[in-house]
């Protein structure tokens, strides 16, 4: 009796999942915006061409939207979320949003949501430094509020532990190898010295080499701020050295690194670091999954008319 009561529930969670993400659709702005996408990837482009660590920092943007309360745009209210300890100082990339919006208002007006034009940026900017392409499902509203004390207790930080993440990932309903495809963002973008200070000086399993170079600029103490590629190799390029870096011990994050260390994962690493169209499917299909996290439709939310507050 009890477990046919859960399992009922598990299918009409199930089903409520599915009926949230079944409304989001890749044509929803085909008719009330048509050229929605091409300014989104115009403005992702030319930002990502005067700065291409922009194409980090939104991506980024948009997996710490989606971790907090789903993809609806949370993040970018000022000030909130914006102060949480993963976000504060680190989150880059409002102004691009920003005035990505503010073409598409001149355009559509409070048409296009602000979640859903972070979420093809995130696309656009993979693509922009080479790596690969997929079709977003649209159709998010933005929210009301944040939550900070989410974005702290949601979000996993870089001392976490496998476990840690595999916990934090799947709390979101993302699988394991999700996490590890995801885990792949990491072949772009920076990191500080105050993230990293730790493993370089205390841990054994990283390359002698690696951690001399990183220690020049990371001192033991101070210089929190000093940055440093997390993709030692290609850092500009969104490809598979990721994994190789951590076969060969040169995951920048104490978090990077669990994720090929004699464990369970060690297999997927291989997996990814051995075969690009492997990692490239999984991370499409990872990035679709965290775009879909509890997105607000229908009538929920608003259409924000600026990014950076709700409506008045
Ligand atoms: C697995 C758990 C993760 C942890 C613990 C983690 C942690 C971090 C940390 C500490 C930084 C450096 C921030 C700074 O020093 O300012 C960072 C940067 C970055 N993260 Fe993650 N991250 C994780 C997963 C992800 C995911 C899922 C994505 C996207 C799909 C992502 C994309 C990025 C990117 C692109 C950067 C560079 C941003 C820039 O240069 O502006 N990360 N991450």
């Amino acid at each position: 009796m009890a477990a046919s009561a859960s399992c009922i529930s598990l299918v009409v969670l199930v089903a409520l999942a599915t009926v949230a993400s079944a409304q989001l659709s890749p044509t929803f702005y085909d008719t009330s915006c048509p050229r929605a996408l091409a300014t989104i990837k115009s403005g992702v482009m030319a930002a990502v061409s005067s700065d291409p660590r922009m194409g980090a920092s939104l991506l980024r943007l948009h997996f710490h939207d989606c971790f907090v309360q789903g993809c609806d745009a949370s993040v970018l209210l000022s000030g909130m979320e914006q102060n949480a300890l993963p976000n504060n100082g680190s989150l880059r990339g409002f102004g691009v949003i920003d005035s990505i919006k503010t073409q598409i208002e001149a355009i559509c007006a409070q048409t296009v949501s602000c979640a859903d034009i972070l979420t093809v940026a995130a696309r656009d900017s993979v693509v922009a430094l080479g790596g690969p392409s997929w079709t977003v499902p649209l159709g998010r509203r933005d929210s009301i509020d944040a939550n900070e004390a989410a974005a702290n207790s949601d979000l996993p930080g870089p001392t976490s532990s496998r476990s840690d993440l595999e916990l934090a990932f799947s709390n979101k309903g993302l699988l394991t190898v999700d996490m590890v495809a995801l885990s792949g963002a990491h072949t772009i973008g920076q990191a500080q010295c105050g993230t990293f200070k730790d493993r370089i000086y205390n841990e054994t399993n990283i390359d002698t080499t690696f951690a001399t170079s990183l220690r020049a600029n990371c001192p033991r103490s101070g210089g929190d701020g000093s940055l440093a590629n997390l993709d030692t190799t290609t850092a500009n390029t969104f490809d598979n050295a990721y994994y190789t870096n951590l076969m060969s011990q040169k995951g920048l994050l104490h978090s990077d690194q669990v994720l090929f260390n004699n464990d369970t994962t060690d297999n997927t690493v291989r997996n990814f670091a051995s075969n690009p169209a492997a990692f490239s499917s999984a991370f499409t299909t990872a990035m679709i999954k965290m775009g879909n996290i509890a997105p607000k439709t229908g009538t929920q939310g608003q259409i924000r008319l600026s990014c950076s507050r709700v409506n008045s």
